[in-house]
């Protein structure tokens, strides 16, 4: 049970943060998603002791909320020091309303919208980060208009490579995110803020990428981001103060799955900037991150009700779970990966292989294709490891379905955090 860190097999039985899957699943139904909040404030604070320890007070960290946003999970990282990210006006709103410091919220969006805009520079947001030409003009206009002053930092495609999957992958120019830097899109954009008379260039902003492995990227990412700092200040006598590096560190869906721990990422990225700094003679700026994954994707998993299992001779085995792509829609966006386990009998033989599919109308519903599981039987819980991220977030109602709960564990005590959508919700916004 190596993949979920505060996963355990008890009395034969699967518990999480010290909790019975199967008690749980009884009290709340399926499909479920259960979180470990214990481990996303570990999580929290493996980010916070390790920037403290590598890189001293000047550096925040910020939990990118797409991967998880729910009140619940606003408050949990608050209350750890963090601050977030956020893409949204949905996601903002959600933010505040949890309480969320304004001065911690970022902005982000490649093509944010001038209501969005608007709510971000009336709550006081911390930075909006830019993405393009087009967003700066807006933002300044509507920065004169409230009568503020916007403080932007700018999203770079720093020309890294991350060998992940392409739709994860963002760091390089063919990317529908942020400017790039080697054909002089950046520099000639740099130059037009610094003109711009509303807005005020408080940083530097890169991402290249999600659920990767290697450190180099991140060193690279940060090497260059130094360098353009360095051609900022030689360019326009200018000195960005902040660095946000983004995400991406990955976690383990598989048994194969060997990630970087958070202390190692925090560790080479500061060392990188702070080698770079010196050498490039400029002061450390403001150090940024902004982790999802690696915050709330090993503390979460989902447990579903094995319903109809196929045998079809020669072909392949469906098993079909209560849930499926409109709670983890991962297998059909880029065919993410992952481990399941029965949690009424975790440790039984694993003989047979089957596809674990969703109950959506879609052939490419699927969960899990090809794993070997124990022999299945109709109405037994089958749970979906490490769904802490990205499964909530990208959840929908495709037929009609309603979204599962959110129940959080704390030492080994429940909470439901999000309470099971009805028909009625699915219904609420028909006209009549
Ligand atoms: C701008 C930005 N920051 C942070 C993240 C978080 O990445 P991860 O969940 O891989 O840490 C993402 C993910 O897509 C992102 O787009």
């Amino acid at each position: 049970m190596s993949i979920m860190k505060t996963l355990e097999t008890r009395n034969g039985e699967l518990y999480l943060g010290g909790a019975s899957v199967s008690k749980l699943a009884k009290k709340y139904g399926t499909p479920l998603y259960l979180m470990d909040e214990g481990e996303i404030r570990a999580n929290c604070m493996r980010y916070e002791s390790a920037m403290r320890k590598y890189y001293g007070e000047n550096a925040i960290v910020l939990y990118a909320s797409k991967a998880f946003s729910c009140k619940a999970v606003y408050r949990t990282v608050r209350d750890c020091g963090l601050g977030c990210d956020v893409v949204s006006g949905g996601e903002l709103y959600t933010a505040l309303a949890a309480g969320m410091e304004p001065e911690k919220i970022f902005f982000h969006g490649n093509n944010k919208t001038e209501a969005e805009i608007r709510e971000a520079l009336t709550a006081g947001v911390g930075r909006i980060v830019l993405d393009s030409g087009f967003e700066l003009g807006t933002v300044d206009r509507i920065a004169a208009e409230l009568g503020v002053t916007a403080r932007v930092s700018v999203r770079i495609k720093p020309g890294i490579d991350a060998h992940t999957h392409d739709f994860i992958a963002t760091g390089k120019i063919d990317s529908k995110f942020g400017v790039a830097l080697e054909n002089g899109e950046a520099i000639a954009f740099i130059g037009e803020i610094l003109k711009a008379p509303h807005t005020e260039l408080c940083g530097l902003h890169c991402h290249i990428g999600s659920q990767i492995f290697d450190t180099r990227p991140f060193v690279r990412a940060a090497e260059v981001m130094m360098d353009f700092i360095a051609e900022i200040r030689d360019t326009y006598g200018y000195t960005v103060r902040e660095l946000n590096v983004g995400g991406g560190v990955g976690i383990k869906y598989l048994d194969s799955h060997d990630p970087l721990t958070i202390e190692e990422n925090v560790k080479n990225t500061a060392e990188a900037v702070l080698a770079a700094a010196e050498r490039c003679g400029i002061p450390a700026p403001r150090l940024c991150m902004e982790p999802g994954r690696s915050i709330v994707g090993d503390a979460g998993l989902t447990v579903y009700t094995v319903g109809s299992v196929k045998e079809i001779k020669n072909v392949r085995n469906y098993a079909s779970v209560d849930g499926g792509m409109t709670d983890n829609p991962r297998f059909a966006l880029y065919e993410a990966a992952y481990e399941a386990v029965l949690p009424c009998r975790p440790d039984a033989e694993r003989d047979t292989v089957y596809t674990v599919a969703g109950r959506c109308c879609e052939s490419g519903d699927i969960l899990i294709r090809d794993i070997t599981l124990p022999k299945l039987t109709p109405g037994e819980l089958l749970c979906v490891l490490s769904t802490g991220a990205y499964n909530y977030s990208m959840a929908s109602n495709y037929n009609r379905v309603p979204r599962p709960p959110v129940v959080f564990i704390r030492n080994g005590e429940d909470r439901m955090v999000v309470r099971r959508e009805t028909y009625a919700d699915v219904m609420a916004k028909d006209l009549d």
